[in-house]
């Protein structure tokens, strides 16, 4: 399990511990994935059910309009009386009256099963067939006693070197020069999935060029035809690091109007992979660092 899975030793840790629990007769509790998008969240959950033997079913959170729809639908036609893994996936958006049903079914203090009522009639979980899995990116969203019901693993950032290990793994047919996947990973932003992105477009180009070595010359070639920066640094982040390397110190308002960006998906993801890199301060106002301020003229 997990073999091509790079890093998160701890959640690989806690999920074989569980594939022993399911092997030696005992049942897997619910568990939560916690992490910033393309971290892994459901590529673990997948390699996790096929680990203890179980079809995942993925469920989008969002699609599930309540309760009742959900066991009308769902749950008495695939769930009950089979063996499997649900996946509910960005959990934050459970319907209210369905995190209620979920908050009595999980309060089992190990029981094996556990009949929940819904509408008129009742529900049967059965924990010995099948497992709950939940993933979000929004943990504070999620109501505080379901949060408590569950195990949770939580996904961290990739380090540069397990970003390198990503993209060979991908395609290891591709040949690196000496130093060049250091470089690569450099210009990827912390999370799996652009690990994955880049691999792809460095395939792309091999199969172009009709060769299986990447050399710091095609990575030249390759990084101006796309406009690849260190650190997948974005047209917009660059915008920001201009704006504030110009005014000194700005609001997130500011940042807002000039980037014609709203603030929260700002901070979500621009600001954040600018904090993540180092090159953003923000203590109520927002300042580029000195790191922030170099890298700026290197581009
Ligand atoms: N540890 C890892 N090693 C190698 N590849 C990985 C690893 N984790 C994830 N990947 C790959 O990265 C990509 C993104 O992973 P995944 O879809 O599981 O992220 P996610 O956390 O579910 O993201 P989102 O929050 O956007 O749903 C997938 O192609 C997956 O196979
Ligand atoms: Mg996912």
């Amino acid at each position: 399990m997990f073999e091509t899975l790079i890093g998160q030793e701890k959640i690989k840790n806690k999920l074989s511990f569980y594939t022993k629990v399911k092997k030696s007769g005992g049942i897997t509790p619910p568990i939560m994935f916690n992490g910033a998008k393309g971290l892994g969240k459901t590529e673990f959950a997948k390699q996790f059910s096929r680990g203890i033997g179980r079809p995942i079913l993925e469920i989008n959170c969002g699609t599930i309009r309540n309760a009742a729809q959900f066991f009308e639908q769902v749950f008495l036609t695939v769930i009950q009386d089979k063996e499997i893994a649900i996946l509910f996936d960005e959990c934050h958006a459970l319907p209210k009256d369905l995190e209620e049903v979920f908050l009595t079914a999980f309060n089992t203090e190990g029981a094996k099963t556990k009949e929940v009522s819904i509408g008129d009639g009742f529900a049967t979980f059965d924990f010995t067939q099948q497992t709950f899995l939940f993933a979000t990116t929004e943990m504070h969203k999620i109501f505080e006693p379901l949060k408590d019901r569950m195990t949770v693993v939580d996904f961290v950032p990739y380090q540069k070197y397990e970003l390198a290990g990503i993209i060979k793994n991908k395609f290891d047919w591709v040949n690196y020069e000496s130093g060049l996947l250091d470089e690569i990973a450099g210009t990827v932003r912390g999370n799996a999935r652009s690990a994955v992105k880049r691999a792809l477009e460095i395939k792309a180009y091999c199969n172009i060029k009709n060769t299986s070595n990447m050399t710091f010359k095609r990575w030249e070639d390759l990084k101006v035809t796309l406009d690849i920066r260190p650190f997948g640094l974005s047209n917009i982040e660059v915008e920001i690091l201009k704006t504030l390397k110009e005014h000194g110190e700005c609001s997130l308002q500011m940042l807002s109007a000039i980037t014609g960006m709203s603030r929260s998906a700002l901070q979500k993801d621009a600001e954040n992979n600018l904090l993540r890199c180092g090159f953003l301060k923000i203590d109520g106002k927002r300042h580029i660092t000195s790191k922030g301020q170099k890298i700026l003229e290197t581009l």
